[in-house]
């Protein structure tokens, strides 16, 4: 009998299902060419839940390939864009069906609340469906230029496209990043985090039986330094989209360039300023200040981490905030009323408790929280550090984790510069009654994203992305449509 590279999984929360374990090539779950699996955790239990296959080189050229052919002959190339976005209609559709089962994945490989999990789910159901809608509306352009002439454009799909998502969102990233290399008549190599391969395999199976045909997407699990380098240095690949860590994403551009110039769109990390004015509805700002930070426990790249206060309010913020951070339910990922689960990995967790302690040797006063929460598990309590200055670590790095660090500020000037004083620039968000004080604060911050009296309010029809080193391109929205399209323009000669 053939190996199926299934294996059965029963969740904590009672789910029972079949997890491929396989690396999805070519619409069947195969092992990798040496046979290396790794181990996959749930970081709730810091228990082992399962081994998948690990790619390594020859897989990810076996996985180019299939994606290759996919490209050059077959159905897909052929197929008509509306049945492209008939096929994703269809998978938004199965990912509907399949609910359930894949937010449960979710917060068992993340550690992530299943309440998020399941709005994690809806969001990438919502994406697939909206690039769906894109795929018979792209088109070129006629020009004019002269009598002699006719010129028109055509706006073609790229190619083999890798993909390397990050585990903060595995579901909501894998669809951010296949939706539109789809909509648009690509083909796939999709890599995804090595903490959180499970549901990505269980999407690749959703894909294969809505009909995809073979080769079209290629989910593989693997290691960032080997299967994830291989793709970003593949000759055959024309184009990758990565979202990660800033370090990271330089390393991709550099294999860019030093392999085939492949394009590169890039979405990185995030400091991002959340400011709240003095006129600002105090109790809603803090309620959103609270979600901006706490959120997925703090590992979301717009994570709201600086939060600047007008002197006016700043006593009354800072008290109202560690009420508020205290009232967070953290715990059991699969109990409805939890907000903040694990964090994602033991490497994380340390990582984050280490920036607590440089936040307390560098002189910041922590209002709540600064520990671990328990003894099992990669939990921590959600923290706030009040009175930290500009020159503080833990005002500059990305944190990543439960980690808010909140300043003073005195007028729209003073918290423009303190704002812009950062390498990033990915979101940010302002808190006030005045229409004037938000537009003008939108006008002058250097960020992708700028939220008024709200935050996190990513929708997959707005473009997001990065200034400066939180990256390039945009994703979401029409936008990301143009990174995997490249024009052709035609012109002939009438005369
Ligand atoms: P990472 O950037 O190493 O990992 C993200 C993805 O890149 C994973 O799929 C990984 O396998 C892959 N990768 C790693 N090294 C690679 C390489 N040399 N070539 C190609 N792909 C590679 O991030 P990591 O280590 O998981 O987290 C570290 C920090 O990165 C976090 O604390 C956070 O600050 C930031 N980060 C930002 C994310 C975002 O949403 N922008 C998501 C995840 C992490
Ligand atoms: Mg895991």
């Amino acid at each position: 009998m053939a190996q199926s590279y299934h294996e059965k999984i029963k969740i904590p929360n009672g789910v029972e299902y079949d997890q491929p374990v396989g690396l999805f090539i070519n619409n069947e779950f195969v092992a990798s060419k040496d046979g290396a699996k790794f181990e996959v955790i749930n970081p709730a239990t810091e228990k082992s839940i399962t081994h998948v296959y690990e790619a390594k080189e020859a897989d990810v050229d076996a996985a180019v390939e299939a994606a290759t052919l996919a490209f050059e002959s077959g159905p897909w190339s052929r197929m008509a864009p509306h049945d492209r976005g008939r096929l994703l209609y269809k998978l938004a559709d199965l990912m509907e069906e399949h609910l359930p089962v894949l937010s449960s994945i979710e917060t068992y490989d993340t550690g992530k609340a299943i309440a998020i999990a399941r709005g994690d789910v809806g969001a990438a159901i919502a994406t697939i469906r909206y690039y769906a809608g894109w795929a018979d509306k792209i088109h070129g352009k006629v020009v004019d230029t002269d009598a002699g002439s006719f010129n028109y454009t055509i706006q073609e799909p790229i190619g083999v496209c890798g993909q390397i998502v990050p585990w903060n969102f595995p579901l909501i990233m894998f669809c951010w990043k296949v939706g539109p290399a789809l909509a648009t008549g690509n083909t796939v190599v999709l890599k995804s985090a090595e903490q959180t391969p499970l549901s990505s395999l269980y999407l690749a199976s959703l894909i294969k039986q809505t009909g995809f045909p073979p080769g079209v997407v290629n989910v593989i699990s693997g290691f960032g330094a080997i299967a994830g380098a291989a793709i970003a240095e593949h000759p055959k690949i024309h184009k990758v989209a990565f979202t990660g860590s800033t370090v990271v994403g330089r390393s991709i551009m550099r294999a860019a360039a030093n392999s085939n110039l492949k394009k590169v769109t890039l979405e990185l990390g995030g400091k991002s300023p959340n400011i709240i004015f003095n006129d600002a509805d105090i109790e809603k700002a803090v309620e959103w200040v609270n979600f901006g930070i706490f959120f997925n426990g703090g590992q979301v790249c717009a994570a709201g981490s600086r939060v600047y206060v007008q002197e006016g309010v700043y006593d009354k913020v800072v008290a109202a905030f560690k009420k508020r951070a205290e009232m967070n339910v953290v715990g059991d990922p699969f109990d409805d009323a939890t907000f903040q689960g694990a964090q994602v990995s033991q490497r994380q967790f340390e990582r984050i408790l280490e920036y607590v302690d440089v936040g307390q040797t560098e002189g910041a006063t922590i209002i709540t929280g600064g520990s671990r929460q328990g003894t099992n598990g990669y939990f921590i309590k959600p923290t706030v550090f009040a009175d930290v200055t500009e020159d503080m670590r833990i005002m500059k790095e990305e944190i990543f984790g439960p980690v808010c660090a909140i300043a003073k500020f005195k007028d729209l000037d003073d918290v423009v510069a303190k704002a812009n004083a950062t390498l990033y620039g990915l979101a940010s968000a302002v808190h006030t009654r005045d229409l004037n004080t938000a537009i003008e604060a939108a006008k002058r911050i250097r960020a992708g994203s700028v939220w008024v009296n709200i935050y996190n309010a990513i929708h997959w029809a707005v473009p997001f992305g990065g200034y400066n080193e939180s990256g390039n391109g945009r994703e979401c929205g029409k936008e990301a449509l143009r990174n995997y399209t490249q024009i052709k323009s035609v012109r002939i000669n009438l005369n």
